[in-house]
């Protein structure tokens, strides 16, 4: 039976994930702040989840990381699902904060925190990491400076472990995947070419399972973020985007 940590489960696409490899007969070990989001998982599933209130942000989260992972008797694959965002075009600090200390701090804490379990587990099957970055990372957007700068840090941050992992020997994989809009709680309204949770989730299993690199969910947005790669700089800082 696979076992999986998913940190950030109580909605949008790490809930939907959850859900469906917890009905596919996986151990899946949940982590989010709202508890009652939590329990609700582990009751449509008995026996097959278990959940641990987690605060990327505060200083306890590796050592709640640790204690679910042996809730459900060892992890296969993590995938880190945590994430908050806003457009922010009057640069209010509070949200540059918040944004920072979860998709930053939070986010490396949780990814050493699983690359360190399988460093110390010398593990022969091989370890899995993933993240849900965003294609938010190609170009820094004048509306959201903080969150796609920090999807850039995190796109960064997982090329570096996965060369960690080669130099150290430790068996793991390290996938990005990077969707476009999706339709949940994270979207203040709506955007074009939006996908709903339920067209992206068989994607993003798909790709926790077969481990690529980097992933872009979908094939139009891999086609948007090539050609939103080759915009000069002089040119981009004229575009107007209301993200
Ligand atoms: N929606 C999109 O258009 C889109 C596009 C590209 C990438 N993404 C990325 O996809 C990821 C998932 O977002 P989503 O769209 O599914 O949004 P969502 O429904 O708002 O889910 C965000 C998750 O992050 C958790 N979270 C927030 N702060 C946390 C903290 N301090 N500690 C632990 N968990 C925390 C939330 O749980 P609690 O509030 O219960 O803690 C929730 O489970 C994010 O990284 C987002 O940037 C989203």
């Amino acid at each position: 039976m696979k076992k999986i940590v998913i940190i950030g489960a109580s909605s949008g696409m790490g809930r939907k994930v959850a859900c469906d490899f917890a009905r596919l007969g996986w151990r899946v070990g949940i982590a989010a702040r709202r508890e009652d989001k939590l329990r609700e998982i582990k009751d449509m599933f008995p026996g097959r989840v278990e959940y641990m209130t987690i605060d990327v942000t505060a200083s306890d989260a590796e050592e709640r990381f640790n204690k679910l992972i042996e809730l459900i008797d060892g992890m296969d694959y993590m995938l880190y699902a945590s994430g908050c965002g806003w457009s922010n075009p009057e640069l209010d600090t509070s949200h540059d904060e918040q944004t920072i200390a979860v998709n930053v701090l939070g986010f490396t804490r949780m990814i050493n925190a699983a690359y360190k379990y399988y460093k110390a587990t010398a593990n022969l099957n091989r370890g899995h990491i993933a993240a849900i970055t965003s294609v938010g990372g190609t170009k820094g957007i004048g509306t959201s400076a903080t969150y796609s700068a920090s999807k850039r840090y995190q796109w960064t941050y997982l090329q570096a472990i996965d060369q960690l992992a080669h130099r150290q020997h430790v068996n793991v994989s390290v996938t990005d995947i990077r969707p476009g809009f999706v339709d949940t709680a994270l979207l203040d309204k709506r955007y074009p070419l939006e996908m709903s949770v339920g067209y992206v989730a068989p994607r993003l299993e798909k790709a926790i399972i077969t481990a690529p690199r980097i992933k872009y969910i979908d094939s139009k947005w891999a086609v948007v973020t090539a050609l939103w790669k080759l915009v000069p700089d002089a040119l981009w800082r004229r575009l107007e985007f209301d993200f």
